[in-house]
């Protein structure tokens, strides 16, 4: 058993958050080795019930939950800040050159460290993560993931058409490699696996119709892919699949909605839509500097909200340009703001923060599990410095109550905010 001392950022389960200027947050390991918060809240309230647990004291820093990233590209960390006219030319002239050198499992294992120093530097303990279609790129995902004893959730990437040679996979084959690392990785220490079709253009319909058996022979596995980024794209899959009601509707067609499944970005959707989304329980992982960056569109929050679509923030790296949580949720802010396009709206620094942790572990069916910090979840969180930098040390000073606090973080804040990271 183990207990740090520090100012405290929680979240009930109804994404209210919870501080304490001066907490104890007490940790204990649980028969897998897995350490969990069992009690948190005022240290001057909690010291008594825990007379001879040992106290790491942080004074001045804040304890958060560690942040988690819904949708990001390990293999493409060398091209964040790849311009380009829109998605589909980003996709031919930087992305699949990049992805196509991960059929070289030792370059994989290379990128996949780099990737996870990027991320925990960043305060992010959990992550859903695209790969490659090569399958050796999951396991050096997966791998590193379990070196580092993260909850991780990630698996190879399904495209076996409108792709060029050496990202191109081939569909009965790339269905029998998705089953083998499902096997090999799935449930295996913090690990989960993501069924992975790219998006709806670089698949087959077999490869979609064995993607959706697959998700429903293994049901607590994840599903993964992109959906309604761009207008081309959105174009080009009215195209290819002229018999769906949308382009949502061709997941849901294939048997690729549920709990655990999520899409990226879910820019351009109609109300129908997003009504299968709550009703699935189906997931969108907003992207906002990735949209800003690639000039996609803005998430409608509003929308979302109004319908009840579950959502949680993501870095999209490398269409994203940042790994870091701060500056996904400043973007989160202004795409929120603009109301040209959509309703505005101003969401709160601690919405935000919610979006960031909380929100994105319900939206991928690990409420209860992560991103809290309630009693009974895994103990992965951050330490930040709210004086990391000297214009962050003076606004935080300043600050009259908790809002101010953390929008103060989300405007200033980068990794040197991030003091250390603690893995459950
Ligand atoms: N749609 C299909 N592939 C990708 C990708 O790698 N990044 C983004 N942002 N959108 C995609
Ligand atoms: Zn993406």
């Amino acid at each position: 058993m183990q207990a740090y001392r520090a100012q405290l950022l929680r979240f009930d389960a109804q994404g209210q958050a919870l501080y304490d200027s001066d907490g104890l947050l007490v940790v204990d390991g649980d028969a897998s080795g897995v350490r969990r918060v069992l009690d948190a809240g005022p240290y001057r309230t909690l010291a008594g019930r825990h007379p001879q647990v040992p106290i790491t004291h942080w004074p001045e820093r804040i304890i958060a939950p560690g942040f988690i990233d819904m949708h990001v590209h390990y293999a493409q960390t060398d091209i964040i800040g790849a311009p380009a006219a829109g998605l589909l030319p980003w996709l031919e002239n930087y992305t699949f050159p990049a992805e196509a050198r991960f059929v070289d499992s030792q370059y994989a294992a290379e990128v996949a460290g780099v990737f996870f120093d990027e991320l925990l530097r960043n305060g992010v303990t959990t992550a859903l993560v695209f790969p490659t279609s090569h399958p050796a790129s999951a396991d050096a995902f997966f791998a590193r993931a379990e070196h580092h004893g993260l909850r991780m959730i990630g698996g190879k990437v399904l495209q076996d058409r409108h792709s060029p040679d050496g990202v191109r996979d081939e569909t009965e084959q790339s269905l029998i490699d998705t089953e083998a690392l499902i096997r090999r990785w799935h449930g295996k220490g913090r690990l989960g696996y993501a069924i992975t079709p790219r998006f709806a253009p670089t698949s087959s319909e077999a490869q979609l119709r064995g993607a959706g058996e697959l998700a429903a022979k293994y049901p607590d596995t994840w599903i993964h892919s992109h959906v309604a980024e761009n207008r081309d794209e959105v174009t080009w899959v009215r195209e290819l699949y002229p018999n769906s009601r949308s382009y949502l509707g061709v997941y849901q067609d294939f048997g690729l909605m549920r709990r655990r499944a999520v899409y990226a970005h879910c820019i351009h959707l109609d109300d129908a839509d997003r009504r299968l989304m709550h009703d699935t329980q189906t997931a969108a992982a907003v992207s906002p500097t990735s949209n800003l960056f690639l000039g996609s569109g803005f998430f409608d929050f509003e929308a979302a909200m109004a319908r009840g679509v579950p959502h949680g923030l993501a870095s999209d790296v490398g269409g994203g340009t940042s790994f870091c949580p701060f500056h996904t949720m400043l973007a989160a802010y202004y795409v929120g703001r603009e109301g040209q396009s959509k309703p505005g709206l101003s969401l709160s620094p601690a919405q935000l923060w919610w979006l960031h942790t909380g929100a994105a572990a319900r939206a991928l069916g690990l409420e209860g599990v992560i991103g809290t910090l309630q009693p009974g979840t895994e103990a992965d969180f951050v330490v930040i410095n709210p004086k990391a930098t000297p214009l962050l040390a003076r606004k935080t000073a300043r600050a009259q109550n908790l809002d101010e606090l953390l929008f103060s973080l989300i405007v200033l804040g980068d990794d040197r905010a991030i003091e250390s990271v603690v893995i459950a």
